[in-house]
């Protein structure tokens, strides 16, 4: 199926949640297109990583509805891919980085040897294309912030999602690591024929990916064009502090506060 074909990856309508008997947000209606890099943007606490759970129907909507890739959500889809917020900080720290990949094709079984040949192919194929071959048969533990988020996307990845899930994956990088895991994800939308889903709370390194971009802002979600998200206004509203944005010479768009 080309892009053309392919119907909307996630589409909210009428839609809010509620969590501890808190409206966390209302008044959903979006539709993310199929193919598009989409950064997630709001204050901390405003309901990114619960919008991912109700993709992943872990979250049920309090009001309206929301279809996944042409279907109501449903826990375990295998079309999609997550790497959750804080995840290599939960992963045991005796497990090797290819077991940890493997995890994500047969969801319980554990060590390489009992994957069949196709398997194994796959689970190599997902560490070539996050950069983590060198360093698959370490154990996490003994990889670096960076390193463990690249495992982390190669588990999410080993079941050729349709659609990938990352809650905050620059969280704790420093630059350059940034850049590694942005460079990552450009080579992934590129070559693959996924939609990814990136909560994040600096936009700047991820702009060379992003399509658009889903703010929540007063409670609400809503979906844009990157353009239009990275506006000065819509950015100082939703962050509550002032943020400018400047354009290079070169047309490069970014944000900066003050
Ligand atoms: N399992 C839960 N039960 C009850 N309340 C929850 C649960 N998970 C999250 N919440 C509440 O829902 C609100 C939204 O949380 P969520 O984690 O989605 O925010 P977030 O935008 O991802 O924040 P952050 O930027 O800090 O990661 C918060 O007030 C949080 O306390
Ligand atoms: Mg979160």
């Amino acid at each position: 199926m080309t892009a053309g074909e392919r119907g909307p990856a996630l589409v909210l309508d009428g839609a809010a949640v509620d969590r501890g008997g808190r409206r966390i947000w209302s008044h959903g209606s979006l539709t993310v297109p199929g193919g598009a890099a989409v950064v997630v943007i709001g204050p901390n606490g405003s309901g990114k990583t619960t919008l991912l759970e109700v993709v992943l129907g872990t979250c049920p909507l309090a009001e309206g509805r929301v279809t996944v890739l042409g279907e109501p959500p449903r826990r375990g889809n295998p079309r999609i891919g997550y790497v959750p917020q804080h995840y290599a900080a939960t992963v045991g720290d005796a497990v090797r980085a290819r077991d940890l990949v493997a995890l994500g094709l047969t969801g319980t079984r554990w060590g390489l040897g009992r994957l069949r040949p196709d398997e194994r192919a796959r689970v190599d194929a997902a560490l070539d294309a996050v950069g983590a071959a060198e360093f698959a048969d370490r154990r996490m533990a003994r990889l670096s912030g960076g390193q463990q988020q690249r495992v982390a996307i190669a588990q999410a990845l080993v079941g050729d999602p349709d659609l990938l899930l990352l809650d905050e994956p620059l969280a704790h990088l420093d630059v350059r690591h940034q850049q590694e895991i942005v460079d990552v994800l450009r080579g992934i939308h590129q070559e693959r024929e996924v939609t990814v889903l990136v909560v994040a709370h600096d936009l700047n390194p991820l702009l060379p990916v992003l399509t658009a971009g889903v703010y929540l802002v007063d409670g609400h979600p809503h979906y844009a064009e990157i353009g239009d998200v990275v506006d000065e206004e819509l950015l100082t509203h939703l962050y509550g502090a002032r943020v400018k944005v400047v354009r290079t010479a070169q047309g490069d768009l970014f944000m900066r506060s003050g």
